[in-house]
C-alpha cells in the first residue's frame, strides 16, 4: 500500500486553532484504516511537547539545515495508532501559545522562516535523505504553512508526489520582498506563475501552482474559489489548474463527536432516545445562567469570532433576537471587537444571551446536545465541521448557502419535494436572510411531529471518514 506524509501545522488533539486540526486527525486515521502507512508531519511546538510525555517520544534523526539544528522526535496520535514526526526547531519549540502568534495577538516576525524551514525538513523527509529509511509516495500537504513544499519538490527529478489541500483560500501566507530574499529558494520562484504575488510571495501559491493535485475540503467550494468572489486574486490560477483539481467534502471524527456516548453531556441519545436531549438543554441553560425553560427555542453558536464567521449578521439581528422569545449561547475567540460587543449583549440580558469567550472542548459539545438550532451564517465556508456536529446532535442548523454548508444543510423547497430536510438554508448574506431563516426555523420548531422528522434526518446522515477517505485514495493512484 501507497506511503504517506501528511504535512499539517495543526492536529488535534496536540495542538488546534480549527478545523484543519480535526481534519489532520480524523482523514490520516481513516487512511491507515484503509491501509495506507501515514506518517504525520507536524512543528514540534512547545505546547505540543508539553502535551507528550518524554516516554511517548523518541528522537529519531537529528541533523543541521542551513544553520539550524534540527530534532525529529517519534511519537503516536493519542488514542491511535498514526504516528507523527514532530519537527523540533527552538522556533517553534521554544514558544509559547499560539502555533501563529505571539502572546500579543500578532503573527510571529518569523512565520516566514519557520514554516519555510519546516518545508525544507519535509521536502529532506521525502527524499529520504535523512537516514528515516522510508519514503512516501505522496506527500499530502494542507493549507498555506505547508505551502513551499510541493514547490521545493518540483525542482527534483526523483520525487514523490504531491497533493496540496486547500482548507481556506483567505490565508495565503503573504509576506514581503524582504521575507522571501531571506530564504534560500531559487530566484526563479519570484514570478508572477510561481510564488509571487502582486509584488509579495505567497506560500499558498507554492501549493497550487506546482502541486501534482489539489484538493478543496467540499465540492461547492471547489466551485467558488474559480470565481473572483471567493478566489482572493487566485481564482484564475485555479481555473488554469481546474483539471487537477477537486473538492472532498471532510468527514467528521465520529467517535469523538457521538451523542450516543459523549462523556461532555448531562444525558447521551441516539436517535431512538431524543427525548433525552432536553436533559442536555435543561444543563446548558443551567450552566450558562439562562432561565431554565424547555420550552424557549434555544440557539447555539460555537467558532472563531471573525468575519468569516458572518458576526456580523447574527449581531445585525440582535434587537430582534432579544425582543423574541429566543435564547442564546456564544462559544468562540477572535476579535477583540467582537468578543466586547458579545460580552457586552450577554452582559445587558444575563438570562437570554450567554457568551463564553475562549476555547472550551466541552463546552462546544454541550452546546451541540443542548441547543435547539445551530446558527452559521458564514459569509464563505469552505466546509465547516460544526454543522455537521450539530447534525449529528439533532440540533438543526441554520446556514448561508456557501461552500460545504450548501453541501451539507437541506431546507424544503417551496414545491415541498425534498424528503431529506435537516436544517434551514439562506441564500444571501444579509441580516434580514438570517432572520427569515430563524423565523421559519421557529415555525417548525412549534410543530413537533415536523420538527423530529428533520431532527431524524440530520441524526441519520453518514459523515463518516471512510468515503472521503477513499476519494483521496483514487487521486493517490491517479498522481503516481
Ligand atoms: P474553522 O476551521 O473555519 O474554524 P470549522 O467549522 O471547520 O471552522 O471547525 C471549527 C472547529 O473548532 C470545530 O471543531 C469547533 O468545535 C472548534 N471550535 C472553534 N471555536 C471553538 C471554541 N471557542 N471552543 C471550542 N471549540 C471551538
Ligand atoms: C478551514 C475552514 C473550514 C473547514 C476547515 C477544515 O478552517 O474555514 O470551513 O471546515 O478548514 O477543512
Amino acid at each position: 500500500m501507497q506511503k504517506i506524509l501528511f504535512a499539517t501545522s495543526e492536529v488535534y488533539p496536540l495542538i488546534k486553532t480549527g478545523g484543519l486540526a480535526d481534519v489532520s486527525a480524523s482523514l490520516p486515521r481513516a487512511l491507515l484504516k484503509l491501509g495506507y502507512d501515514v506518517k504525520i508531519l507536524l512543528p514540534a511546538y512547545a505546547s505540543v511537547l508539553e502535551k507528550t510525555t518524554e516516554k511517548s517520544l523518541k528522537s529519531i534523526a537529528q541533523f543541521e539545515l542551513e544553520g539550524n539544528r534540527i530534532n525529529i522526535k517519534q511519537t503516536r496520535l493519542p488514542g491511535t495508532r498514526v504516528t507523527v514526526w514532530l519537527v523540533d526547531i527552538s522556533e517553534f519549540s521554544e514558544r509559547a501559545g499560539n502555533p501563529y502568534c505571539g502572546p500579543d495577538g500578532n503573527d510571529w516576525y518569523d512565520n516566514h522562516k519557520r514554516f519555510y524551514l519546516f518545508a525544507k525538513v519535509a521536502e529532506l523527509i521525502a527524499l529520504n535523505q535523512v537516514n528515516l529509511n522510508w519514503q512516501p509516495d505522496i506527500v499530502h500537504c494542507n493549507d498555506w504553512q505547508t505551502g513551499l513544499i510541493p514547490a521545493l519538490l518540483s525542482l527534483h527529478q526523483q520525487r514523490p508526489a504531491t497533493v496540496f489541500t486547500i482548507h481556506n483560500l483567505a490565508y495565503r501566507g503573504l509576506f514581503s520582498y524582504q521575507a522571501f530574499a531571506e530564504l534560500n529558494l531559487p530566484d526563479t520562484f519570484w514570478h508572477h506563475e510561481r510564488i509571487e504575488f502582486y509584488g509579495q510571495m505567497s506560500f499558498i501559491k507554492g501549493g497550487l501552482v506546482f502541486a501534482d493535485y489539489i484538493t478543496t475540503v467540499s465540492p461547492s467550494y471547489a466551485k467558488e474559489i474559480q470565481q473572483p468572489e471567493f478566489g482572493y486574486g487566485l481564482e484564475g490560477l485555479l481555473q488554469y489548474r481546474n483539471e487537477a483539481l477537486a473538492g472532498i467534502l471532510n468527514g467528521i471524527d465520529c467517535d469523538e463527536w457521538n451523542p450516543g456516548n459523549d462523556p461532555h453531556l448531562a444525558a447521551t441519545y441516539n436517535r431512538r432516545t431524543l427525548s433525552n436531549k432536553t436533559k442536555n438543554k435543561l444543563a446548558l441553560q443551567e450552566r450558562m445562567g439562562l432561565t431554565v425553560d424547555h420550552s424557549i427555542p434555544l440557539l447555539g453558536f460555537v467558532g472563531r469570532l471573525v468575519d468569516q464567521k458572518g458576526v456580523d449578521l447574527i449581531l445585525s439581528q440582535m434587537s430582534h433576537l432579544l425582543t423574541s422569545n429566543f435564547q442564546l449561547v456564544i462559544l468562540g475567540s477572535g476579535f477583540p471587537h467582537y468578543e466586547q460587543t458579545l460580552k457586552n449583549i450577554a452582559m445587558q440580558n444575563p438570562h437570554k444571551v450567554a457568551v463564553y469567550v475562549g476555547y472550551d472542548e466541552a463546552l462546544a459539545h454541550q452546546i451541540e446536545a443542548g441547543c435547539d438550532m445551530f446558527l452559521m451564517p458564514s459569509i464563505f465556508e469552505p466546509c465547516g465541521l460544526n454543522q455537521m456536529y450539530s447534525l449529528r446532535y439533532g440540533t438543526l442548523p441554520i446556514v448561508h448557502a456557501v461552500g460545504g454548508l450548501r453541501d451539507t444543510v437541506v431546507e424544503r423547497q417551496a414545491d415541498g419535494m425534498t424528503a431529506d430536510e435537516n436544517g434551514f438554508v439562506f441564500h444571501k448574506p444579509e441580516g434580514k436572510e438570517l432572520l427569515a431563516a430563524i423565523e421559519r426555523a421557529t415555525k417548525a420548531y412549534e410543530q413537533p411531529d415536523v420538527w423530529k422528522k428533520m431532527q431524524l434526518n440530520a441524526m441519520g446522515k453518514d459523515f463518516s471518514w471512510e468515503n472521503s477517505a477513499k476519494s483521496y485514495g483514487k487521486i493517490y493512484t491517479q498522481i503516481t
